[in-house]
């Protein structure tokens, strides 16, 4: 319906979309369900910045996601479970089944004290129960903030008391490939500083003991027995926040971007449909964790929106073997497949073996997200799993734009390897020099912006708006500045370089150098630490971490592996530095300043050229540096 067949239509969709914005995106509108239509389609500035679609309309998003489809595809799978267990069985959910499955996990949120507009942190294993729960939130009108079972107690409690959460809901445990995580115990170990949450619902999952406070800490099981099937969906206006999620940014804190309910709705069902081409009774398996923006707009909202069947795997692409991700798409004949080129970079060091005697001839389009792809893994994810039958959109978006901006449409954009393409419709793109004038041509490197709204895009970051002008608004007048650099080739393609600014992308997740030098500072005996980024074979890039620590006993790698322990507790396993060197001083300019451009050629080898060093404080630091990396 939504979809656009071929290349003359993609460039006359364009076209008409930048022309016409208004009028092209209150068209696709049109094709979602409201309870009352909008009075205004868009108003805006990127000054302030104020940014409203579909003002005055009325919905409820998983009307949208669940009721509309009932009558023609109640019985149609909405939701298949596969289990990090291979010999569990797999759990499939019909639109029927799950839309009974969320009214009666909204009432029992109502029935818990939960109203329109209260935040609910939620950190679940990836089980249907956590789409569910998602979704009666937004049943109810209530805010989720989704936190990936990876963070560490006190980033829970810093998200929590950020967004003031009433409610957790959470399971004992959760599975990830041969680990086991003790999610009720750290969320114990979280609400120690966490004055305003009132309940916890806890799912049981991997039947590890559990504390369960009285008064407070309430059975999944036990609750949803005890209340009805039928709750009508709140009635929300589309600028009314629909979610928080938590990303790093260059500077402190994580920041809670917002998005709101008819603009998000519109955009990840948009993009959805369209990219991936997806046809009816497909499965689509994207293969993220439901805690980063890659599951919320397309495992969750963009597939059910428009009626699909998306696979939610618990476990990890090489668990309990490296043909486990082959063998889940063999056995529920996954016809998208939408994962990150860390995975894929993974795969590929286990060879062709993994992949022989598997049948995947039911792939039809494969998917890349949340980093730049390698040559080399673009043409082994064409050649060794699509056969070079399937085509593969790179999609370059963020967290902050709510669904894909940069991207192939499947069957339709020409492609190249290792590149983003052209903007989908709605989206305009440009990219300017340092001091924001605009890089016209082609065959061109710059920042890449964007200067015109669309429905997805952040509205805010939670509860300090200042923060939100400040980080993407205020570099560049007048433009969205996304952090990213980027190419555009001779013809017109784009094509993502990485981060320009403090932010290092792990195996697709990004996290501030900042956040993790804080949490290195905390150590007992760390004066003070630098942080940055360096190629890694699989993980896109590593961290590396350059520490001073002056009084250092005679096991120096102890002392690692009690730094990274800290890393682990401030912040998160994910966060942790792939390596570590002592240093007895940083590079700093006269006025203070870490020089972490120096930093940078040194973690990635590259110590012959270190560029204009004439700024430097103490040019034998440099030299210090040198000398023990290379020991490293
Ligand atoms: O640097 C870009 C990179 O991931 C960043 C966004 O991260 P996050 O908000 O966590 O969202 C990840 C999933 C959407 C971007 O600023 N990135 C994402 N997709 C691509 C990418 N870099 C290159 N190519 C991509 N396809």
């Amino acid at each position: 319906m939504m979809q656009i067949k071929s290349l003359a239509e993609y460039e006359e969709t364009y076209k008409f979309s930048v022309e016409h914005p208004e009028e092209f995106w209150a068209g696709i509108a049109e094709k979602f369900l409201w309870k009352k239509k909008w009075d205004k389609v868009l108003s805006w500035n990127f000054t302030d910045p104020q940014i409203k679609w579909f003002e005055g309309a009325k919905l409820n998003i998983t009307e949208n996601c669940l009721d509309r489809h009932l009558e023609k595809s109640g019985d149609k799978p909405a939701i298949i479970w596969e289990s990090n267990d291979p010999e569990k069985p797999s759990v499939t959910l019909t639109y029927k089944i799950l839309h009974e499955q969320v009214c009666r996990f909204a009432n029992v949120l109502k029935k818990n004290g939960v109203k329109k507009g209260d935040r609910i942190c939620i950190y679940m294993p990836m089980v249907p129960e956590l789409a569910i729960a998602v979704l009666a939130c937004a049943r109810i009108g209530a805010v989720h903030s989704v936190i990936f079972g990876g963070f560490s107690a006190k980033s829970i409690a810093d998200r929590i008391n950020d967004s003031a959460c009433k409610l957790v809901i959470t399971a004992d445990g959760s599975f990830r490939g041969s680990k086991q995580i003790q999610l009720k115990e750290v969320i114990d170990d979280a609400l120690i500083g966490c004055p305003t949450v009132e309940k916890v619902i806890v799912l049981t999952h991997t039947r590890t003991p559990v504390s369960m406070l009285k008064g407070r800490d309430l059975w999944f099981e036990d609750e949803i027995k005890l209340v009805d099937t039928i709750c009508p969906a709140e009635e929300m206006d589309a600028e009314d926040m629909l979610f928080i999620l938590y990303t790093s940014g260059s500077t402190g804190k994580p920041k809670g971007v917002v998005h709101t309910v008819g603009g998000y709705m519109v955009y990840a069902g948009y993009t959805f449909a369209n990219a991936f081409n997806y046809q009816p009774d497909e499965v689509f398996f994207c293969t993220a964790d439901i805690g980063w923006i890659t599951g919320h707009s397309y495992i969750v909202y963009g597939p059910l929106s428009q009626g699909a069947t998306t696979l939610i795997f618990e476990g990890i692409p090489t668990y309990p073997t490296p043909s486990r991700l082959w063998e889940v798409v063999e056995k529920h004949k996954v016809n998208i497949l939408y994962t990150a080129p860390t995975a894929i970079r993974s795969l590929m060091s286990f060879g062709k073996e993994p992949l022989e005697g598997i049948d995947m001839s039911s792939l039809r389009v494969l998917g890349s997200v949340g980093e730049p792809i390698n040559e080399e893994a673009w043409h082994w994810f064409d050649e060794e799993v699509g056969h070079k039958n399937c085509p593969i959109v790179d999609t370059w978006w963020q967290t902050e734009t709510g669904g894909l901006m940069i991207s192939p449409i499947a069957f339709v954009t020409p492609l190249k390897p290792a590149c983003a393409t052209l903007p989908l419709p709605g989206i305009q793109p440009l990219l300017v020099d340092e001091n924001g004038k605009e890089i016209e041509g082609n065959g061109v490197n710059g920042n890449l912006c964007i200067k015109f709204p669309w429905p997805g895009i952040l509205r805010t970051t939670y509860g300090d708006h200042e923060r939100c002008k400040q980080t993407y608004f205020s570099t560049y007048p007048n433009l969205y500045f996304t952090g990213d650099g980027c190419m555009r080739d001779e013809d017109g393609y784009y094509k993502i370089t990485g981060r320009v600014d403090d932010v290092i992308n792990v195996s697709g997740h990004r996290i501030g150098t900042a956040e993790v030098e804080n949490a290195i500072n905390m150590h007992a005996g760390v004066v003070e630490s630098a942080v940055v980024g360096y190629p890694h074979e699989v993980k896109g890039q590593g961290i590396y971490a350059f520490v001073i620590y002056p009084k250092l006993h005679d096991e120096p790698e102890l002392t690692k592996k009690d730094i990274l322990q800290t890393v682990t507790r401030v912040i998160g396993a994910i966060a942790k530095p792939d390596k570590i060197l002592f240093v007895t001083g940083l590079p700093k300019t006269r006025s203070g300043k870490i020089m972490r451009r120096i930093l940078r050629k040194i973690a990635e080898g590259e110590t012959t050229n270190l560029g204009d060093t004439s700024t430097l404080l103490d040019p034998g630091v440099v030299e210090e540096i040198i000398a023990s990396a290379q020991q490293l």
